[in-house]
């Protein structure tokens, strides 16, 4: 039986480069359902991100640091382990679309065998946020489009000034 007197703590795992006004929406959701959730920023040292992970630790604490039930952290290794030494109990992740199951189900039931008492809780974004995704927000922006709308201004901020230090 769930322990009534234990705060439910959600990890929302990812790689956050950069963070998107649709996973902003997730974590305000999350955030309203659960008693604290962890935005917990993926250190991997294979990819090689944009924004360093110093930089999207900042963006996030930036946005939320109204919000004394958000916190971001870092993490590497397995997700299941970091959710048990946070004594979390569940994983929150958004999908956007039906192509995003696919994988989203592999991952979920891997880290319910690697760990039967972690749970995944998916949730959906606002409709507008449906379309957005790290990966295309760098690539629209890097080819002069405007992404104003579909990410915080201190990302846009920080990519203007990263194109300008390139230049
Ligand atoms: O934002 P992303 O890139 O879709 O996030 C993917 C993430 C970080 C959730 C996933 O790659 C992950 O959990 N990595 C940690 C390593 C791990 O536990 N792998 C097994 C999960 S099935």
């Amino acid at each position: 039986m769930a322990d009534r007197h234990r705060p439910r703590v959600a990890v929302y795992p990812g790689s956050f480069d950069p963070l998107t006004n649709g996973h902003i929406d997730i974590i305000e959701r999350g955030a309203r359902i659960f008693d604290s959730i962890v935005v917990a920023i993926l250190v991997n040292v294979e990819k090689a991100p944009l924004f360093t992970t110093q930089e999207r630790v900042e963006i996030v604490k930036d946005v939320f640091r109204s919000r004394p039930n958000v916190e971001v952290d870092t993490f590497d290794g397995l997700l299941v382990d970091y959710v048990t030494r946070r004594e979390a109990q569940v994983i929150v992740r958004g999908l956007r679309a039906v192509s995003d199951f696919e994988v989203e189900f592999q991952m979920a039931l891997m880290n319910r065998r690697l760990d039967p008492a972690v749970d995944t809780v998916f949730m959906m974004p606002a409709e507008q946020y449906t379309y957005i995704s790290s990966r295309l927000i760098k690539e629209v922006f890097s080819l002069g489009g405007r992404v104003s709308g579909l990410v915080p201004e201190s990302v846009e901020r920080r990519l203007r000034e990263k194109q300008g230090a390139r230049r």
